[in-house]
């Protein structure tokens, strides 16, 4: 019998996380999508993934940018994850931004950022995995907003 979905996504739920924003430019557009499932794939060379739902609007997005930057979340920017969440286009409006080498937005308060070429995708059932070469990035001091258990919370015992 077929491995149930729902608790493989409740078991991975108990896989606490950060959480990012993944943005990206085609033209003179820029998307971007709340995402956990990034990760850091080889460091030589030294690249980057982010899984993408077929479906989600940010999936045609990065096929047309072929570039994206993930916005790590500090812990008082929920309302932001949230945005980036609900399908459609993204207000960006409120947000200071930057760019560095590939024009995908950087959020100026995130903790940290890293600015990718996309240089393969890799299709793995309904998602794709966009692979990423690294060309800018930097870390900030602050707290990490987490992913836990399908609920937002904040690491209790940072800084002692
Ligand atoms: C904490 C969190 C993490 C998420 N991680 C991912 C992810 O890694 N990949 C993905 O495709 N969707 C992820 N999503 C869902 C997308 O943010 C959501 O489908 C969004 O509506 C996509 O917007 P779009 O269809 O306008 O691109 C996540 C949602 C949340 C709340």
């Amino acid at each position: 019998m077929a491995f149930d979905p729902m608790l493989q996504r409740q078991i991975m739920g108990r896989f606490a996380t950060g959480v990012t924003v993944v943005t990206t430019r085609y033209g003179e557009q820029i998307s971007g999508m709340t995402a956990n499932a990034v990760m850091s794939l080889s460091l030589d060379p030294p690249l980057l993934v982010v899984s993408v739902d077929c479906q989600s609007n940010m999936h045609g997005h990065l096929t047309q940018g072929q570039c994206y930057a993930i916005n790590v979340l500090k812990q008082d920017q929920e309302d932001i994850s949230r945005r980036f969440a609900a399908p459609g286009p993204k207000d960006f409006s409120d947000l200071k931004l930057t760019a560095a080498e590939t024009g995908a937005p950087i959020f100026v308060d995130a903790l940290a950022y890293v600015d990718c070429r996309v240089v393969e995708v890799a299709p793995a059932g309904d998602h794709d995995m966009f692979i990423g070469e690294p060309v800018a990035g930097e870390t900030y001091e602050g707290q990490p907003l987490i992913f836990y258990s399908g609920q937002y919370a904040q690491l209790s015992n940072f800084g002692g």
